[in-house]
């Protein structure tokens, strides 16, 4: 690589002209670290002539080639989001040897292993911290400085809007459907907030470090989820009186040499490290024997803050030579899978029932009869009915949810229970 590293960059918007930004403020400083002056050649944008502070128009182009077609470009910065066509364009720029730095979650969480495929096919390297927790270097920090730790588990909050609303509601007592409003009406939430809400974000970021931590190839289809969009404030209230926080979780983990990974509403206990990331914070907790525990927290969105991922990314290219272990592909260990429903947790479960005499009873029994038993109870009367919510002993979870269709099934339960994994207590999964 010349002095003069060139760029091209595919997208210009909220990451894109902070990439624009910080390359051009900080250029002198990297050119005294490193000896390299990085140019940016050309920018792929659709509408020209939209405003873009800071961007020299005489870089924007709307001709997709005059980027994946130009050999002097030496890093491609993609910024653009989407799968397709971002996906064709970015195997052609790899398997050409053009390292490739993005921040595209939906992407890799679905085409990662073909992408790094391309990368050592091409001999380029493909550079992805931006897409998990933006600022966050968790990655780096799982590839690079915790390759040999055996990571056992990765427990993270990788959504910043779920996180956001759960903690506004405790914090206030709103309902979900308020707190998501607040939260859209401050640049928290999309106007669509459905990957947010549902999982899917947090699902694809999940991949994507279960991936790196596991040598493994793990695909967003590998990773079930389910969000917080049906939660009720009591449920985050009760929570709170059992002495839990309410959080939105991605939980994988090494389940007899196979890699369990899912993304679901779960209760840490009030002293857990976790349940002190409030607002719209990241964090990725990280264990392994060696390490025992090491959590990373900070800010998981934000132009700026994706965009210092990113040109991190460029840098850490340009320190990485090729020869070196950083500029390979990564371990592949070939780990199966887990199936669903392996893992073994303690549960919280609300029912609503009809205030009956002997509820409480049948309800333990059915939970006795699939081997399931009672941590904790806590009962409430509402209206004609009663509310009662219990913490599980640690149970595998497939017992814990053939008990709940068997208590869904009964005359005297009213609604559908609610199932709540308990992470991070004695009492929850290892
Ligand atoms: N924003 C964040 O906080 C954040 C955090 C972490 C990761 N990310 C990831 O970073 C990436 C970019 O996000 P962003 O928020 O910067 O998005 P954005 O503001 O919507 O910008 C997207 C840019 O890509 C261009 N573009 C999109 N599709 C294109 C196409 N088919 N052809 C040519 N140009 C195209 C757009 O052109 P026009 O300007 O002409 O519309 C725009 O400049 C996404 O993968 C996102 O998931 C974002």
């Amino acid at each position: 690589m010349s002095d003069v590293v060139h760029i091209g960059m595919l997208g210009c918007g909220t990451v894109g002209q902070g990439v624009v930004r910080i390359l051009q403020e900080t250029a002198g400083t990297i050119e005294r670290a490193t000896g390299h002056r990085l140019e940016i050649t050309k920018v792929l944008v659709r509408d020209l002539q939209a405003d873009r502070p800071g961007v020299d128009p005489a870089l924007l182009t709307a001709d997709p080639e005059e980027i994946l077609g130009d050999d002097s470009i030496d890093i491609l910065i993609e910024v653009m989001g989407g799968v397709d066509p971002t996906h064709e364009w970015l195997v052609r720029a790899l398997g050409h040897g053009t390292s490739v730095v993005t921040a595209n979650k939906q992407l890799l969480a679905r085409h990662g292993p073909e992408l790094l495929a391309a990368a050592e096919e091409g001999g380029a390297e493909l550079r992805f911290e931006a897409s998990v927790c933006a600022a966050i270097p968790v990655i780096k920090v799982l590839r690079e400085s915790l390759l040999a730790a055996e990571i056992e588990s990765v427990t993270g909050i990788v959504n910043g809007t779920t996180n956001y609303i759960l903690s506004e509601m405790r914090r206030t007592g709103m309902s979900y459907a308020d707190a998501l409003t607040q939260a859209q009406e401050i640049g928290y939430a999309e106007a669509d907030p459905t990957d947010d809400v549902g999982g899917a974000d947090a699902a694809a970021k999940m991949a994507i470090l279960a991936s790196i931590a596991f040598h493994t190839r793990v695909l967003i289809d590998d990773v079930p989820y389910s969000g917080i969009d049906d939660l009720m404030s009591d449920d985050v209230d009760i929570a709170h009186e059992l002495g839990f926080v309410m959080k939105l979780l991605g939980v994988a983990r090494l389940v007899d040499g196979a890699v369990s990974v899912r993304v679901h509403p779960a209760l840490v206990p009030g002293n857990h490290p976790l349940a002190a990331v409030a607002g719209a914070d990241n964090a990725v907790l990280l264990e392994s024997s060696m390490v025992r525990q090491i959590m990373l927290s900070g800010p998981g969105a934000g132009g700026t803050e994706t965009a210092s991922a990113v040109v991190s990314d460029a840098l850490s290219i340009l320190g990485s030579r090729p020869g070196s272990f950083l500029a390979g592909a990564l371990v592949d260990a070939g780990r199966p899978i887990a199936p669903e429903g392996s893992l073994e947790s303690a549960f919280y479960l609300r029912l609503e029932v009809a205030d009956q005499p002997g509820v409480l009873a049948r309800v333990s029994s059915v939970l006795g009869d699939s081997g399931v038993s009672i941590l904790t109870v806590l009962q409430r009367g509402e209206g004609e009915g009663a509310r009662l919510v219990m913490i599980l002993h640690r149970s595998p979870e497939a017992q814990v949810r053939e008990a709940t269709r068997r208590l869904a099934a009964m005359p005297e339960v009213r609604a559908e229970p609610v199932v709540i994994t308990v992470v991070g207590s004695g009492e929850a999964s290892s």
